[in-house]
């Protein structure tokens, strides 16, 4: 007798032979016993069930219905019983790809005749996925090599505990997490919540295959790899057939995690099922609570565009000072710039409410920070000189020059000392930048006032904008956003740029005042006509989420390294420190004597911010909550997000104001391709690598608990008082270690995985990159252009390629919230045979 039932009932046990037997839902209290379980993965539809005891004889067998299966009486007899799911169809979670299982594929689970009494007696069912179909195996692997049951249960849970729940829950690192790392995985206990991790750590394995490139049903095999990899008692790397090596464990962490980050930004744009909120809140989360944060977040961001639309103060945006060849020859293909390196340049700092002075560190005096326009092909001579009292460089951000002139920590300029940078500009057109780059001290330099903007210029962007076809002249403008946290109280007019006066500033220097070309909140007079952006986020450590106060839609043309080859319409961009783009935003659409804001959009791809929304897990000492739109407080303008000048990464912002103030003629038609000789066009793809395997950089933090590094387990003990490491490969940077070899004139495939909370900016030098895909799926849009800095989320992977033909010497790669680089999160790739480091 056989009945399939969706719907949970509740079970009894009559005897110690365990009848089992069918009933109908929702029939009351005298419902025969009978034995339920789920096939979470999937759920798998119209599998095959079959009840094997421990000499694997089938007993009984039945149906899945959408994933469910109630068996029918049955004596349990035997030490253990194997239930084996198999055939049947599902909607793979990750792809949403309708999978047809072999019908000698499946999963399966072992239970004791004990642990099935228990599921009875304590209500619970019985839960198939990947982790008891890898246990399955494990168990009756042991006893086959002489183990009693007991012991290879033992044995079999903790290998699985250990490698597949504690090391990957991706909410390790706060305090509380505890349902992950206990609990058992083999059965439902308590039904609805111990579902709900199985059901997320079902789908994360969904993830994996993906994000491994693979195809839906491969989950099969990659069962199988794990669990042979498994049987030596450790997670040694699985290799696929096509000659990949695979850790399953960190992959597998990497998915949760992007899984969490996917679920918790579908839950923020109000993307998720009522079931799938469901299954959150089963785990903990407070959904609820995370909605109003958010609503609160959007509403806060409202108030201070309401605000600022109509404020009649705002300062008038500053155009950054561009520098001119200094031999005044714009023929000869060589361009000479000096760049002098000073402290206390008294600037004023003009609000909405009022200037103040703050004194800076700048080049060459100028109060603003200094733009340069080069062109590719010509020959650049900088000269500079340091004037601090401590080493510094100037590093050429973005551009594919030898090490010896790429400014370094391993080339310091001394205090006092000057060097001459010289190199070719050789590659399209950009919106590069420069700044220091001495050992320890950039994110204090940066921070102070050195940056420039480096524009490149070539030939075809000179064509498309005598052509009409990209704005240019006034109707080009460079946009620097930064964030600073200024001393509160003015003595004399003067307020002191503060940094890393608060203990969390060492995770990343977030200041409460965000400036644009030096002004906070300042407007712009513009025609009603095209107008292009180059929008820098030069901040330390912030992300920002650009978007128009009215969610106009708006063009990027240009990312970090290059025009893209054709036009992409976004309505918001995100740029975590370091990256560029250009934009071009028309503003026809608005009547003459309107305006708009450029914000930043609340909870910017922020993950730690996000997780403090989790139920009864507390906050995270300041360090997350989506806060309010508190910044511009110096500015006055509300300060609900702020702890003492720290505003948290994902508060919504308002950045600055376009007033639409004369009526023009549209002259520019935007280009729709580049042309075909432009570098762009030129296809490269993963067949083109001359490295056999993929070079990995893997982020993590530790301190909190521990994200892959090292072994750090204390995660319910936790406080603040813990300071945290930020290393790439389980390695902080080494002055004297070379981590990387690329040999000359390579094409290499990187993979760079973030398996940490929050969202890494990773930046390596020597050439440009383009992405090939995230997590598995293949770049699009904005992600088609030129790279020199990837915003790595929570679990994302992200492979690049890069072709380093002319790269020479040693180079870094690091995390460019510059508190992290400083602390470590570091590293030198040597290009060619030769290099500077450790010598
Ligand atoms: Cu802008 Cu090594 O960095
Ligand atoms: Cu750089
Ligand atoms: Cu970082």
């Amino acid at each position: 007798m056989i009945r399939l039932t969706h719907k949970m009932i509740y079970v009894s046990l009559a005897a110690s032979a365990l009848l089992l037997v069918g009933c109908n839902s929702g029939s009351g209290g005298n419902t025969a016993p009978v034995l339920q379980g789920s096939v979470i993965k999937g759920p798998i539809d119209k599998a095959k069930i079959v009840l094997k005891d421990s000499s694997g004889k089938s007993v009984t067998e039945t149906t899945s219905s959408k994933g469910k299966f109630t068996f029918a009486s049955v004596n349990l007899t035997s030490a253990y019983y194997v239930i084996e799911s198999t055939g049947g169809s599902y909607t793979d979670e990750a792809t949403k790809k309708l999978v047809t299982v072999n019908g000698t594929q499946g999963l399966k689970t072992l239970l004791t005749k004990d642990e099935l009494q228990k599921i009875l007696t304590n209500k619970q069912y019985m839960a198939i996925t990947p982790e008891t179909t890898i246990y399955t195996e494990l168990v009756l692997n042991s006893m086959k090599n002489g183990a009693s049951l007991a012991d290879a249960i033992v044995s079999a849970k903790k290998l699985i505990t250990d490698t597949m729940i504690k090391d990957s829950s991706p909410m390790k690192m706060l305090p509380g997490d505890k349902f992950l790392q206990t609990g058992d995985f083999t059965t439902a206990i308590p039904k609805d919540q111990s579902e709900a991790f199985a059901r997320n750590r079902a789908i994360s394995f969904s993830y994996m295959v993906r994000d491994l490139k693979l195809q839906p049903s491969d989950v099969f095999k990659v069962l199988d790899l794990f669990t042979t990899d498994l049987k030596d008692g450790s997670a040694d790397g699985i290799k696929l057939t096509d000659g990949r090596d695979v850790n399953v464990t960190s992959a597998f962490a990497l998915s949760r995690l992007k899984l969490f980050n996917d679920t918790t930004n579908k839950l923020k744009n109000g993307d998720l099922s009522a079931d799938q909120k469901a299954q959150l809140e089963k785990m903990g989360f407070d959904v609820n609570g995370f909605a109003n944060k958010t609503a609160q977040a959007n509403k806060d961001l409202k108030a201070l565009v309401d605000k600022y639309m109509v404020a009649t103060t705002l300062p008038t945006l500053h155009v950054l000072p561009v520098m001119t060849d200094e031999d005044g020859n714009l023929a000869d293909k060589k361009e000479t710039y000096t760049l002098s390196a000073t402290k206390d340049v008294n600037v004023t700092i003009e609000t909405p409410n009022g200037n103040w002075i703050t004194p800076m560190w700048r080049y060459n005096n100028n109060p603003l920070p200094v733009v340069i326009k080069g062109h590719s092909g010509n020959a650049m001579t900088l000269n500079f000189n340091n004037k601090l009292s401590h080493d510094s460089t100037i590093h050429w951000h973005g551009f594919q020059i030898p090490a010896a002139m790429d400014g370094g920590p391993d080339y310091p300029v001394a205090p006092g000392a000057s060097k001459v940078y010289s190199f070719t500009m050789n590659q399209p057109a950009a919106p590069l930048w420069f700044h220091p780059h001495p050992d320890m001290e950039t994110g204090k330099q940066v921070y102070m006032g050195l940056a420039g903007v480096f524009l490149l210029q070539d030939s075809i962007l000179k064509q498309l904008e005598t052509n009409n076809q990209l704005p240019s002249g006034n109707k080009d403008t460079v946009l620097l956003v930064q964030d600073r946290r200024f001393d509160a109280n003015a003595v004399n007019g003067v307020k002191n740029l503060l940094y890393k006066n608060l203990r969390m500033d060492d995770d990343g220097m977030l200041g409460d005042t965000v400036l644009v070309n030096g002004s906070v909140l300042p407007k712009q007079d513009v025609s009603n006509t095209l107008h292009r952006y180059s929008l820098y986020n030069v901040s330390n450590a912030r992300t920002y989420d650009f978007a128009l106060s009215d969610n106009s839609n708006f063009t990027v043309v240009a990312t970090d390294g290059g025009l893209l080859a054709s036009p992409t319409t976004v309505n918001h961009i995100i740029l975590g420190p370091a990256e560029r783009v250009e934009i071009v935003i028309d503003f026809a659409k608005y009547n003459v004597g309107s305006k708009v804001m450029l914000v930043s959009k609340p909870s910017s791809g922020d993950m730690m911010s996000m997780m403090s929304g989790m139920g009864g897990m507390g906050g995270m000492g300041g360090m997350g909550g989506m806060g309010g739109s508190g910044a511009n407080s110096q500015a006055g303008t509300g300060s609900t997000g702020t702890t003492q000048g720290r505003v948290a990464n994902g508060t919504g912002l308002a950045i600055m104001r376009f007033d639409i103030s004369t009526s023009e003629t549209e002259s520019v038609t935007l280009y729709s391709q580049l042309p075909s000789t432009a570098k762009i066009n030129k296809p490269i793809s993963a067949t083109d690598a001359t490295n056999t395997k993929e070079r990995q950089f893997l982020m993590s933090m530790g301190g909190m608990g521990n994200m892959g590094g090292t072994n750090n387990t204390n995660s319910s003990t936790n406080t603040n008082n813990q300071k945290m490491t930020f290393v790439i490969n389980g390695k902080a940077f080494d002055a004297n270690r070379v981590d990387e070899f690329v040999a000359a004139n390579a094409t290499e495939v990187w993979n760079i995985k973030n398996m940490s909370p929050m969202a890494h900016p990773f930046h390596a030098h020597a050439i440009q990159y383009r992405i090939l895909s995230r997590n598995g799926i293949p770049a699009s849009g904005t992600d088609l252009g030129w790279k020199d800095t990837f915003l790595v989320q929570p679990g994302e992977s992200i492979r690049v390629i890069g072709d380093f033909t002319g790269a020479i010497g040693d180079y870094m790669y690091h995390c460019h919230i510059l508190e992290h680089e400083d602390a470590g999160m570091m590293g030198y790739f040597r290009v060619g045979n030769t290099g500077h480091v450790g010598k």
